[in-house]
C-alpha cells in the first residue's frame, strides 16, 4: 500500500467551511483538496492501491485524522470542490463514505499505529537525501509524511524519527505538498512499471 500522510494544521475540523472560501474558511481545504487528488487519482481512474491520512488541527475540534483510501472510495470526483465537500459531509455524519473515515486521534498516535504495522516512513523535507540516491531501491510500499503550507513541526518530526525512517529530498527546491505527491506517485509509478518488466515472461 503506498500510503501519505499530509499534517494539515489549520485544516477545520467541523463541516463548518464554506466550499465558496475553501483557503479562508477552511483552513487551506484546498491545500488539502489538491493533495488528496494527486494522492489518489489518474486520468479516469482511482489509485486502488493508495491512500492518503490527513492529520486536521484547525479549529474547533482538533485533532482529527481524515482517511482516504482509493480502493474503498465511491462517488467522489477529483475537483476540489468535491473533495472538500466531501469533507465537510464526512465532518458533520461519519460513514457516509466507505473510503473515507474520520477519527478523533493526533499525528503521533496516528504514526505510532502505523508503526506498529510495521511501516517504514519517508519524511519529505528539502534537506533529506535525495530522491536519485535512492531510487531506483525508493520502498513503494511506505508512508511519505509531509507538511503542509508552514511544513511539519519539528516535534512531530522528531517523533516519526523513533521508528524506521529515512529523509527524502526532491532537490532544493521548496514545493507545494501536493506538488511533492505528483513527483513521487510519478517516480514510484515508474519503479513498478520498471520491475514489472523485469518479471514478465520472455518469449511470448
Ligand atoms: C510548501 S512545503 C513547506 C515549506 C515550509 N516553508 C517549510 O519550510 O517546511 C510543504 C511540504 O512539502 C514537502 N516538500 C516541499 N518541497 C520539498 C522538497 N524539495 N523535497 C522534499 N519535500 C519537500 C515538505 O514535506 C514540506 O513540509
Amino acid at each position: 500500500m503506498r500510503e501519505f500522510i499530509l499534517y494539515a494544521r489549520k485544516a477545520v475540523t467541523s463541516s463548518n467551511f464554506s466550499l465558496n472560501d475553501l483557503p479562508g474558511s477552511g483552513g487551506r481545504m484546498d491545500l488539502v483538496a489538491r493533495c488528496v487528488c494527486n494522492a489518489l487519482w489518474i486520468s479516469h481512474d482511482l489509485r486502488r492501491d493508495s491512500c492518503i491520512h490527513v492529520v486536521a488541527y484547525g479549529a474547533p475540534n482538533p485533532p482529527r485524522v481524515i482517511s482516504f483510501y482509493g480502493s474503498l472510495l465511491r462517488d467522489v470526483t477529483p475537483d476540489e470542490r468535491n473533495i472538500a465537500s466531501w469533507i465537510k459531509k464526512v465532518q458533520k455524519a461519519k460513514n457516509l463514505n466507505p473510503g473515507i473515515r474520520v477519527r478523533k486521534l493526533s499525528f503521533q498516535q496516528l504514526i505510532a499505529e502505523l508503526a506498529s504495522d510495521g511501516r517504514f516512513f519517508y519524511i519529505l523535507h528539502e534537506r533529506g537525501r535525495d530522491i536519485r540516491e535512492v531510487l531506483p531501491a525508493l520502498k513503494e510500499d511506505s508512508t511519505f509524511v509531509l507538511g503542509d503550507h508552514l511544513g511539519l513541526p519539528a516535534k512531530e518530526e522528531n517523533f516519526v524519527t523513533r521508528f524506521p525512517h529515512e529523509k527524502l529530498s526532491l532537490g532544493s527546491t521548496s514545493y507545494l505538498a501536493s506538488q511533492c505527491i505528483a513527483i513521487l506517485n510519478y517516480e514510484l509509478d515508474r519503479i513498478a512499471i520498471a520491475g514489472r518488466r523485469r518479471n514478465a515472461p520472455v518469449g511470448i
